[in-house]
């Protein structure tokens, strides 16, 4: 077998076994470490370590390989406006409906080197509803060596530098250039192999109250995000919460399942649940909306059919351009196949994630609309035409006081020349400077003069 056909079969393999996709551009790191396993195991190249791999000849060899290709990246209270959520509205929430067993499960699923549960330990010990409370967190991930780290506690200066100061002083120890989290929190804290694409997932408990499931799914193909978005939503208590990373979205991934808009952020709900939470909508909001842009097509229902995505070798700029066309001339589904195929490639284009919202928008879904385009702000907090799309599905939700912090934002960000626009997308004939700023400026000034009440959650 060549070298590249043995890393393309270890690629398969590494996808079968943990679900991570790895692209044919990070063939070259794939294959540095594959060589660097053979050499470890004395085999003679990296075909021979494939072969073995794939015949079950190399017990205990997953547990080395995962670790080199899964994505680590994490720290403590990485994604603030999660942590923000959960400390204004989720926990409260969660202290008042579990008051009569004083007890709360949390699951942190894909939790790297325990940076996520030691931030949800200590946003639990901060909140004033539990003390006092049986709280728990389950720690899990598919990578041994990584859970391994995690169980230590201890977090280097990098790990922390997030942390409020205050927040700080009173739960991590500092032992020379590493934080340590304080026993009383990290006794609340079990750490367990799982690997998400295996099922059943064999959890303990059963039902979690809050699950995140955080930048895991971006790294799966969209059949098997949808297998553990609903394996996971099986563990999420019927009024639970689960949070996802902001550039991730269980659009056409789970059934049952609901976006919650929590102002700065998203989590998810079973349907029932979410609907009984929602924020109060005016009557017309569930209306389709206008087109986004002028253009002088119309509008026409969009069927999206589960769809096998094809990678096709096209760099993410080139999907993204091409799928702008494609939106431009109305050929929907082909846009959006092709948004699927560029967010798997790379999960990290802020133009992708807004075309994304741009096709939720047409076709009527303005509240996956709203995140889409907030997953491509986080990404590039100076698309402006972005934002005032965003703008405009907040004010066709009902949520005009948001909109309005937009509009705004949007005339902040051009007058402060910190605006630019995605080139890609220019087939979309979006609004360019001066009509947003017209936009802007017209929808502020109507703002003005309405009911602007914040609406929580
Ligand atoms: C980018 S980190 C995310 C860490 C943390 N959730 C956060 O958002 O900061 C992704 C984690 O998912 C884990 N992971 C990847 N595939 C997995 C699988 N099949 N089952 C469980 N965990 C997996 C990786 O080992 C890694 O620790």
């Amino acid at each position: 077998m060549s070298e590249p056909a043995a890393l393309a079969e270890l690629a398969g393999l590494i996808e079968e076994t943990s679900g991570n996709v790895i692209p044919p551009d990070h063939y070259k790191f794939l294959g540095e470490t594959a060589k660097r396993r053979a050499a470890s195991l004395r085999l003679a190249g990296v075909a021979a370590y494939v072969g073995a791999l794939a015949r079950g000849e190399l017990p205990g060899e997953w547990s080395r390989l995962l670790p080199h290709v899964t994505v680590k990246e994490s720290y403590l209270f990485r994604h603030p406006q999660h942590f923000a959520a959960l400390a204004t509205t989720i926990l409260p929430r969660l202290a008042t409906a579990r008051v009569a067993r004083r007890s709360l499960a949390v699951w942190s699923a894909g939790c790297a080197r325990g940076e996520e549960p030691a931030t949800l330990a200590i946003a639990l010990a901060e909140c004033r509803e539990l003390v006092g409370w049986d709280w728990r967190i389950l720690a899990t991930d598919v990578d041994e060596e990584a859970l391994a780290a995690a169980g230590a506690a201890t977090f280097g200066e990098r790990a922390v530098a997030d942390v409020p100061a205050d927040l700080r002083a009173r739960h991590l120890l500092r032992h020379g250039e590493s934080y340590e989290l304080a026993p009383a929190l990290a006794r609340r804290i079990e750490y367990r192999a799982l690997n998400l694409v295996r099922e059943p997932l064999a959890l303990s408990p059963a039902l979690f109250d809050l699950v995140f499931l955080r930048n895991v799914l971006i790294y799966f193909r969209p059949e098997v995000q949808r297998r553990v978005a609903a394996a996971v939503a099986g563990a999420l208590a019927p009024d639970g919460y689960l949070f996802l990373g902001p550039a991730e979205t269980l659009w056409q991934v789970a059934s049952g399942l609901d976006a919650v808009d929590l102002g700065d952020c998203f989590c998810y709900r079973h349907a029932g649940a979410a609907a009984a939470a929602a924020p109060h909508r005016r009557p017309d909001a569930q209306r389709r909306p206008e087109r986004p842009v002028a253009a002088a097509t119309a509008l026409r229902p969009t069927v999206h059919a589960p769809r096998t995505v094809v990678l096709e070798a096209r760099g993410t700029q080139e999907r993204l351009a091409l799928a702008a066309r494609h939106a431009a001339a109305d050929r929907f589904d082909d846009a959006v196949e092709l948004v699927d195929q560029a967010l798997l490639a790379d999960p990290s284009d802020a133009g992708v994630h807004a075309l994304e919202g741009f096709l939720h928008d047409i076709s009527g879904r303005s509240q996956m609309a709203v995140a889409s385009y907030r997953a491509a702000l986080f990404l590039d907090a100076g698309l402006f035409q972005v934002r005032l799309l965003l703008a405009d599905a907040l004010r066709r939700l009902g949520h005009e006081q948001r909109a309005a912090l937009e509009y705004r934002e949007v005339l902040a960000a051009l007058g402060a020349g910190r605006a630019h626009e995605v080139e890609a997308l220019a087939p979309l004939a979006l609004p360019d400077r001066r009509e947003a700023l017209r936009r802007c400026r017209e929808a502020v000034r109507e703002g003005g003069s309405q009911d602007l009440a914040a609406r929580p959650l």
